[in-house]
């Protein structure tokens, strides 16, 4: 009997397994773009072979919120002084006059790029529909076909000035949909009035069923503890049975509800199963602004929502533009600053808390047929620098290879640290 040959073999790995806390010791083989073999000492030969030393292997980071529209101008035309989102919002208004379609690709591809360079092979990218021409959601939608071998892109087609805010926003949001937007967006606590922001969440979710998208909605990102847009997310999703294809993002104003008020809803979400999208970089210094002291952390009732199970994601938001100049596309910077501000420091919430960047943003964007580390599934999988969960995240650990469906997309050499005194 002949030795298999492989085109890849990563030998001597520390496989993470999604409900297991510890990884364990395996050889992977891969052949044609998928994993062709998982066990430890694997016969077999490749035209390439990885020893990874140890190191840990983990399915691919997933980004669930993004924006790649505005992503990479940072200080165009001018700086955010204050930091508040009110003149992000100004100053994109600002910047997005200058917008072209080449504009949109160059910005987008590069930031995919840098995201993919450090891991992350699965996007949620919103794409601004509130101007006449599209250009930043048909710019998304080329870049979404222009990456396909090395990146799965989902586009948003989100009304950043609300649906009903002028006249044509409702029309423009249909057109994304039947130019192919993978999922509708909303802003309901942006709309003109509490009635607006009620009316786009059902038309959201007529659209939703009408072109069978998934629907991805800003809610109730405001510190404003009135903002009670989530009941009716959730109520839509609980009547259409559209749960699990639902998500809600933001949802900062939960973390000022009342007690009684707060758990009531806590019921009421358990019934729907619906997806939380968090953004703890960008909102722990967005929210907050008007409070004198104690200022609120601006973050959603993380530990609660997941002590009851629900399904919770994590994106950056904003890489380098107007609302968040910061930000490299690194998801473990994501997740290390989520244990800290929605102090999830025991042991088993941090290691939920690697999962929320990885298994549980495949269940968010519904890619979970094309995610994982297991025999006959593609073969997109990162290396990294750790040797478990925690280990990872303490260090924001350098991950060494990214392989995105057979292929070896990038590399990445250890820094060198040396005592000299
Ligand atoms: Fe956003």
């Amino acid at each position: 009997m002949s030795t298999p040959a492989y085109a890849l073999l990563l030998r001597n790995g520390r496989l993470l397994k999604a409900n297991a806390p510890e990884p364990i010791a395996a050889d992977i083989a891969i052949a044609d773009g998928k994993i062709a073999a998982i066990a430890p000492n694997l016969p077999g030969t490749a035209q390439l072979e990885l020893d990874l030393e140890g190191k840990l292997v983990s399915p691919p980071f997933v980004e669930s919120h993004v924006h790649l529209d505005s992503a990479l101008t940072a200080g165009e035309p001018r700086w955010n002084e204050s930091g508040t989102l009110f003149e992000g919002i100004e100053i994109w208004r600002d910047r997005k006059q200058d917008l072209t379609l080449e504009d949109v690709k160059q910005r987008a591809v590069e930031t995919l790029k840098q995201q993919a360079m450090q891991g992350v092979l699965f996007v949620r990218s919103h794409a601004d529909v509130s101007e006449a021409n599209l250009v930043a959601l048909q710019g998304l939608l080329d870049v979404r076909e222009a990456v396909k071998d090395w990146m799965t892109l989902q586009v948003v087609a989100f009304p950043q000035d609300g649906i009903y805010g002028s006249p044509q926003n409702e029309g423009l949001i249909e057109e994304a949909m039947r130019l192919g937007a993978d999922v509708i967006g909303g802003i309901p606590h942006y709309e003109l009035t509490r009635e607006d922001g009620v009316r786009s969440i059902h038309r959201i979710f007529e659209l939703a069923q009408k072109y069978d998208r998934l629907i991805d909605i800003h809610c109730d990102e405001i510190d404003d503890d009135n903002s009670r847009f989530l009941e009716v997310v959730n109520a839509c999703a609980i009547r259409s049975n559209y749960g699990s294809k639902v998500s809600a993002s933001h949802t900062t104003a939960f973390g000022s509800y009342n007690n009684a008020y707060a758990y009531k809803l806590l019921g009421f979400l358990r019934r729907s199963q619906i997806n939380f999208i968090v953004n703890p970089l960008i909102n722990i210094t967005l929210q907050g602004r008007l409070d004198s002291y104690p200022k609120r952390r601006g973050l959603t009732r993380v530990k609660e929502l997941w002590q009851q199970g629900m399904n919770i994601s994590l994106g950056h938001d904003c890489v380098q533009d107007c609302w968040y100049s910061l930000g490299t596309g690194n998801m473990l910077d994501v997740a290390f600053m989520l244990i800290h501000v929605s102090q999830m420091t025991g042991r088993s919430e941090m290691d939920a808390c690697y999962n929320m960047v990885t298994w549980n943003g495949a269940k968010t964007l519904d890619v979970e047929n094309q995610y994982g580390i297991e025999v006959g599934n593609p073969a997109s999988l990162i290396v990294l620098d750790a040797i478990d969960r925690f280990d990872a995240l303490r260090r924001r650990s350098t991950v060494r290879y990214v392989i995105s469906k057979g292929n070896l997309l990038a590399s990445t050499e250890l820094p060198q640290m040396q005592w000299r005194a």
